[in-house]
């Protein structure tokens, strides 16, 4: 239980973007599990890094060592985020290039023949890097069911795909379509216990909840700032041993760079780090505690009983509206198995207009298959543009969830 209550006046009256109105309105945004806003500490980290510390990394004078302390408190900062060691840490222009880069690096220590698990659930950037490395080494790639009734993952579908040949599962840990959270103790478990590498894709489920790359086993893990109030980047948390040791894209000078950094290619956003360290520590100023994680992990905590109550007020206000389909788990009881992330169609009107109808009142929702684009096949929806999703983070507020609703219900 969170020791301390989110105070929403004042996380809201440090993002600018809150403040914005439309045709005289509050302009509310529900396009979180796209990217969510910022904080003004964040642009004001990646405003100090560029005109008072912008220089490349390993010089002999000021700005030079001011950027390379930044940089190694960004790792820190990625490694108490993630639930892991700061060496573990890789940074990228975003999770899909991250996603891409390890899988080509993990695939070369693989045999043709070799087994790549992926699941339904997953946002494409998890499933196709392993259609592209699958072609490269001639690997076979599988891809586990989601239960289309509730969106969950068929655990036993994914058990029987398991052999001695799987060297990866690659999973999402939260969906960015549907909202589940999927069971991470037993898809690594289910993993491990076939030797196979545990991939895990956090990139939906850190703006909810916490990470933990090694308390949850997870070999591999990612995540992206930019869902998390931080600027654009991306960031992989990758198991020591195998860091040091996969072979890796490096220019020859840099061949020594210890673990995570060897997959980082050339030069890094250095102000896009400054401002990821400022929104861990922005999130971890929610909490309080002796350590940046346990603040972190106490924050979480209240931001998952916020996030609670706003995805069960917005069910309790759709759910008699018959000219809305949910996709997902709806039953209040499960949703412990769901983050504030909510997909539906509404009879008669397509995703797009939708979207554009709710968009003039000043209501930022998606639409469309998310990139989760397996779920959106599984689910038939592909062909009929997809769906509708709205998401609520720590800063949405009930009267946001409750004007959604309204808007919703006039739909029909
Ligand atoms: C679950 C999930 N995985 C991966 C990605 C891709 O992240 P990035 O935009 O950092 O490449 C997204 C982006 O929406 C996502 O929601």
């Amino acid at each position: 239980m969170a020791t301390t209550a989110l105070d929403l006046d004042r996380i809201r009256a440090q993002f600018p973007a809150l403040q914005r109105t439309h045709d005289g309105r509050p302009f509310a945004f529900f396009d979180g599990p796209g990217g969510s806003q910022v904080p003004l500490a964040v642009a004001d980290a990646m405003t100090q890094s560029l005109l008072h510390a912008n220089a490349n990394c390993g010089g002999a004078f000021a700005t030079s060592l001011e950027s390379d302390a930044a940089i190694e408190e960004a790792r820190r900062a990625a490694a108490d985020f993630t639930g892991s060691e700061p060496d573990e840490i890789a940074f990228g222009p975003n999770a899909t290039t991250l996603q891409f880069l390890l899988a080509h690096a993990a695939a070369r220590t693989f045999e043709p023949g070799d087994e790549i698990i992926t699941t339904e659930l997953d946002h494409d950037s998890n499933v196709a890097q392993w259609l592209r490395v699958g072609e490269d080494h001639g690997l076979v790639v599988h891809q586990a069911r989601l239960h289309r009734t509730d969106g969950t993952l068929d655990l036993h579908h994914l058990e029987g795909l398991l052999s001695p040949r799987t060297r990866v599962v690659a999973f999402t840990l939260a969906s960015n379509h549907l909202g589940t959270a999927t069971p991470i103790e037993q898809i690594v478990h289910l993993a491990h216990s076939v030797g196979a590498l545990a991939w895990g894709d956090g990139v939906h489920y850190a703006p909810h909840r916490p990470l933990d790359r090694v308390g949850m086993g997870i070999d591999v893990l990612f995540t992206s700032p930019y869902k998390w109030f931080g600027p654009h980047l991306g960031i992989a948390s990758i198991r020591r041993d195998l860091a040091a040791t996969w072979p890796a894209d490096r220019v020859r000078p840099a061949d020594e760079t210890p673990a995570g950094h060897r997959y980082e290619t050339g030069t890094q956003s250095h102000e896009a780090m400054a401002g990821m360290t400022a929104a861990v520590d922005y999130l971890a100023g929610l909490g309080t505690g002796p350590t940046r994680r346990a603040r972190l992990l106490d924050a979480y905590a209240a931001i998952r009983v916020h996030e609670d109550a706003l995805a069960l007020r917005f069910w309790e206000g759709v759910r008699g509206m018959e000219h809305l389909t949910v996709y997902g788990i709806t039953d209040p009881d499960r949703f412990d198995e769901r983050v504030a992330t909510f997909s539906f169609t509404v009879d008669g009107a397509p995703p797009a207009e939708v979207a554009e109808r709710l968009a003039r009142q000043g209501l930022a929702v998606w639409d469309g298959n998310f990139y989760a684009y397996s779920a959106s096949v599984a689910l038939g929806l592909e062909e009929r543009g997809g769906a509708v999703r709205v998401g609520f983070l720590h800063y949405t507020t009930p009267a946001e969830v409750d004007r959604l609703v309204a808007a919703l219900g006039e739909l029909g």
